[in-house]
């Protein structure tokens, strides 16, 4: 989390920064702040709030200067006021950091440069770095940056100039938060995430762990503090991004998050691309798990968080049932907490849209450590999961900005299908009747999920009526309730209505006594083995009164039981049907969140990519 920008080259940097700062707000919004630098003077702006308040507080003033960093924040270390808010200079003001990540030993060099008579006017931990290089400092901001790195523990990106230096900005990473060098032509970037740089360039630099960028507008010096003589610079591979400009803006639509809710059958397409054979009854996926390393698995474990967490309960319910592979599914915070049990012929699959959310590279790193193979379904080439994984699986789903996943979410359950597919071709090579039925709907899974997006009118009607409730929960059985889960968290994180997603069948174990009139229960039964059990738990809950909203397949039977209005998606596979139920849930949260004039795609509290514990 935080937003880190960067920019040295011909242009004014300020509007650069500014506009570079803007497509990262989603990493973060508690403050923003830049840094100019200009004939060996640093011009400073900060302020809590999100980078539209600085710009207010910036107004007209013309800033001269070709060189500079911002920042946006997510508090760790310190409340989100002006004063913490980043960039922190050190006690001559000449230099100046701005900082992503947690920096572990940050008190012990606190105190340390405190009785050295360095003098702190923050809380954060940031602001040791700009002491720790000035204490480094002979004229060599680069040099100082290696030695002020090898220092400080923790996971960070961070970004950092020097007023007498006024050409350079020097960038460094340890361990996972990403930090991407734009290079464009006789003027280069620095950022957190490739949206910020998709205007400007789409050749980067991904820096690794334990790497030093020394950044001016001719070029690029990547270095390493890890080894010694740490000062030996060496030749970078580029990396061609192929997303375009357009794709990571927000068009026509109101929020973000709408437009990509509306991307869903794209995503199915462009996922699904070039992989299926339907004819032929094979998925193509390239470079990946060979055929022994598929036979051979004892046991899958699928690790992630937040949304990707709720694809992985899906992919839990599919494996064991289709495949008959046992599964284990756990969030990446316990995982790699709890001594897992690993064992030399496991996959272990992380689910992540960013690729750089910190526990579930940290859970895939000790499965990796512990002799598992690795794949990773994800977003973003290029990004640590996708590079640790043995076996990286892309969604598509080009740049999700809004902090509330949805695409992301749409395209990592296509991946999981993909997989199911992969692992069935080699665990089952005669078929099975479920693998061919997945196959042969998967195709028209694009169409159906346009259906539902055709006409969103009633879902804003019901919308109107949730948003008036206290709380609202969400219900459903097998491959239900993964996505009751999902409708749940996508209603609270956006709407911050509170709501729970359940198991149908444990209600009557305590959250029963919870249904009132005013707690209105979204009950999902699209799972055709155990839509009897279903309709006995809407009746459960609405002989206490609760208001129920039934999510049905269209041509669903017994409707006379079913209250109105109820939720009617596409006629799907049962397997595939978490594809086609999660996309109204999404819309119900949305216009939830409009009917209550919440802040949709930078939810209060949250950020999108999460690289600290
Ligand atoms: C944050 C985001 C969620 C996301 C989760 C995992 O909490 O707000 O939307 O699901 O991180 O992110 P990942 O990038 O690993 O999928």
């Amino acid at each position: 989390m935080c937003g880190i920008v960067g920019y040295v080259g011909p242009r004014q940097a300020l509007s650069i920064l500014l506009q570079n700062l803007n497509l990262l707000t989603y990493r973060g919004y508690d403050s923003a702040g830049v840094v100019v630098s200009h004939n060996g003077t640093l011009y400073i702006e900060k302020t809590a709030g999100k980078v539209s308040a600085l710009e207010a507080l910036i107004g007209e003033t013309e800033v001269e200067g070709h060189v500079g960093i911002g920042h946006t924040r997510w508090a760790t270390h310190g409340p989100p006021t002006t004063l913490n808010a980043h960039p922190h200079t050190d006690c001559q003001g000449r230099i100046a950091v701005v900082h992503n990540g947690i920096i572990e030993n940050y008190y012990v060099l606190r105190q340390e440069l405190l009785s050295q008579g360095h003098k702190f006017t923050s809380e954060t931990d940031t602001e040791v770095l700009a002491h720790l290089i000035e204490a480094y400092y002979q004229g060599d901001l680069g040099a100082a940056v290696r030695r002020a790195m090898q220092r400080v523990r923790g996971a960070m990106a961070m970004v950092v100039l020097h007023s007498g230096e006024p050409d350079k900005i020097v960038a460094a990473k340890l361990d996972t938060p990403p930090l991407i060098v734009g290079l464009g032509q006789r003027e280069n970037f620095v950022a957190s995430d490739i949206p910020a740089l998709l205007k400007y360039t789409n050749k980067v630099y991904i820096l690794e762990d334990g790497e030093v960028a020394e950044i001016t507008r001719d070029g690029v010096r990547v270095s390493s503090f890890l080894e010694r003589p740490s000062r030996r610079v060496y030749q970078k591979q580029v990396t061609v991004i192929e997303w375009t400009p357009d794709m990571a803006e927000q068009g026509s639509y109101a929020h973000y998050m709408l437009k990509e809710i509306h991307e869903q059958p794209t995503t199915i397409q462009d996922t699904l691309r070039g992989r299926l054979d339907e004819p032929a009854r094979r998925v193509y996926l390239e470079n990946f798990l060979s055929p022994q390393q598929v036979q051979n698995a004892h046991r899958i474990t699928f690790v992630a968080c937040g949304t990707a967490y709720h694809a992985a309960l899906v992919a839990k319910y599919l494996f064991e049932q289709v495949l008959r592979i046992p599964t284990e599914v756990d969030v990446g915070s316990e995982y790699r907490y709890r001594y897992p049990i690993v064992e030399n012929e496991d996959i272990v699959v992380a689910i992540s849209q960013s690729g750089e959310t910190a526990d579930t590279i940290a859970s895939a790193r000790e499965a990796q450590s512990q002799g598992a193979t690795i794949v990773a379904i994800t977003n973003v080439v290029g990004s640590t999961i996708s590079r640790m994984a043995d076996a990286p699986l892309y969604i598509r789903a080009g740049p999700e900005i809004a902090v509330a996943s949805t695409k992301a979410f749409v395209g990592q359950l296509i991946g999981i299908y993909l997989l199911l597919l992969y692992f069935g071709q080699f665990r089952r090579p005669q078929g099975s009747p479920a693998l061919q039925q997945i196959l042969a709907e998967l195709p028209h899974l694009a169409a159906k999920a346009q259906r539902i997006l055709d006409d969103t009118a009633p879902i804003e009607r019901l919308a109107q009526e949730i948003s008036r409730s206290k709380a609202c929960f969400f219900i459903g059985r097998h491959l239900d309730e993964p996505i009751a889960r999902e409708g749940s968290l996508k209603l609270k994180e956006i709407s911050y209505i509170h709501s729970q997603g359940y198991a149908a069948g444990e209600l009557k174990h305590g959250t029963l006594a919870l249904m009132e009139r005013e707690t209105p229960v979204v009950a999902l039964a699209t799972q055709e083995n155990l839509y009897e059990k279903m309709l006995s738990n809407i009746q459960e809950v609405l002989a206490r009164s609760a208001p129920v909203i039934p999510l049905i397949q269209e041509h669903s039977s017994n409707l006379e039981v079913l209250p109105e209005p109820r939720i009617v998606i596409p006629r799907t596979n049962d397997y595939l049907a978490p594809v086609l139920s999660v996309i109204p849930l999404q819309l119900l949260a949305y216009y939830c969140a409009v009917a209550l004039d919440r802040d949709v795609d930078q939810p209060r509290n949250l950020a999108k990519s999460v690289t600290v514990e």
